[in-house]
């Protein structure tokens, strides 16, 4: 509990629960290669039907997730419209750059959306020259747009478009918790949708794809390429369940907890513009001139922070953070220099 250090670097820091732990423990496996983990199959089937498609796949990382997705989507000679700051362009070490043949076409996305009529916009423009784009991705919840959750009303519209999405949902249960969505209704106008469950959901390892039957039996074969087949996955995929049957709900905390650290903020920087009515996950990202001060300043009051661009402060609330860590970072917030 809070005697301890206060630390809001980011959500991929939680634990196993002790529930995980057992579930782990006391997983039935089998070689999942040859389809014989039942409870690899129980998450995959779980998850599927959580977000209402066909199928879905376990795999090691949202990384490879979104990289499976590129693989078996985008095709060569195209371009896959992505937002700047999202996940899939502007980290995974320009994965992206080794597993597509198409070409990543990055547009705004500084409020956490891309546009659906600049999408449209590049769709009509390869009429007039442009190269034709294949796929639009997107992120929800937006990490960089501080955890922002899409609109489902402006997911339907860039559906409509015609391309086919694919969502990085790292985060996805929380743009749930936070809009009210399901995340049936969010993945519905996306092909494919993947989802964490590790971060806020406390799981060690892997995330699940889901997408169409005949989507994810390629992103199965792609996921061996890859190097990801699994074995005995289920002492992971237990942990995965208990992320998804158990984990969801109490994000609502989180969410909570982060709308007092984003006032803390607002009240010592004003002209941050950080809005915390923006705060609507767990994400409180904020402009500051000298993050490596700030930084140290928090440490010495036992609350860890991070930054996630130049001069961009990041606090993140996830499960190992309590009210008493919150208060504590919200008063060396309030005595920063
Ligand atoms: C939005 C988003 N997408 C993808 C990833 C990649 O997930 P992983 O670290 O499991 O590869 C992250 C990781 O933090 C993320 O925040």
């Amino acid at each position: 509990m809070a005697g301890d250090i206060a630390d809001l670097r980011s959500d991929t820091l939680t634990r196993p629960t002790p529930a995980m732990r057992r579930a782990m423990a006391e997983a039935e496996v089998g070689d999942d290669a040859y389809g014989e983990d039942p409870t690899v199959k129980a998450l995959e089937e779980a998850y599927a039907e959580r977000v209402g498609k066909q199928a879905a796949l376990f795999v090691p990382s949202g990384t490879m997730a979104n990289q499976l997705a590129l693989r078996v989507l985008a095709s060569a000679g195209t371009t896959v419209i992505a937002g700047r700051g999202s996940h899939v362009a502007a980290f995974e070490a320009a994965a992206a750059g080794t597993n597509t043949p198409a070409q990543l076409f990055t547009i705004d996305d500084t409020a956490g959306t891309v546009d659906p009529a600049e999408v449209a916009w590049l769709v009509e423009a390869a009429e007039h020259h442009w190269a034709r784009p294949s796929l639009v991705c997107v992120e929800n919840t937006h990490m960089l747009a501080g955890g922002a959750p899409w609109p489902l009303d402006r997911l339907r519209s860039l559906a409509a478009i015609g391309l086919p999405v694919h969502a990085d949902g790292a985060r996805l249960f929380n743009a749930v918790v936070a809009t009210g969505t399901s995340a049936s209704a969010y993945a519905e106008p996306c092909t494919t949708v993947w989802t964490a469950l590790t971060k806020g959901l406390c799981a060690p390892i892997g995330s699940v794809l889901a997408g169409p039957a005949d989507v994810i039996d390629e992103a199965r074969t792609e996921r061996q390429r890859m190097g990801g087949q699994l074995r005995q996955a289920g002492v992971l995929a237990a942990a995965g369940l208990v992320a998804l049957d158990h984990m969801v709900d109490r994000l609502a905390d989180d969410h909570a907890r982060a709308a007092l650290l984003a006032e803390a903020v607002a009240e010592r920087w004003p002209d941050a513009g950080l809005d915390p009515a923006t705060v609507r996950t767990n994400m409180v990202i904020f402009a500051h001139p000298e993050p490596g001060a700030l930084i140290d300043h928090l440490a010495a009051h036992g609350v860890l922070a991070g930054t996630v661009a130049p001069r961009t402060m990041r606090l993140v609330t996830h499960h190992d953070v309590d009210d008493a860590h919150v208060e504590r970072a919200r008063r060396a917030l309030a005595s920063a220099p």
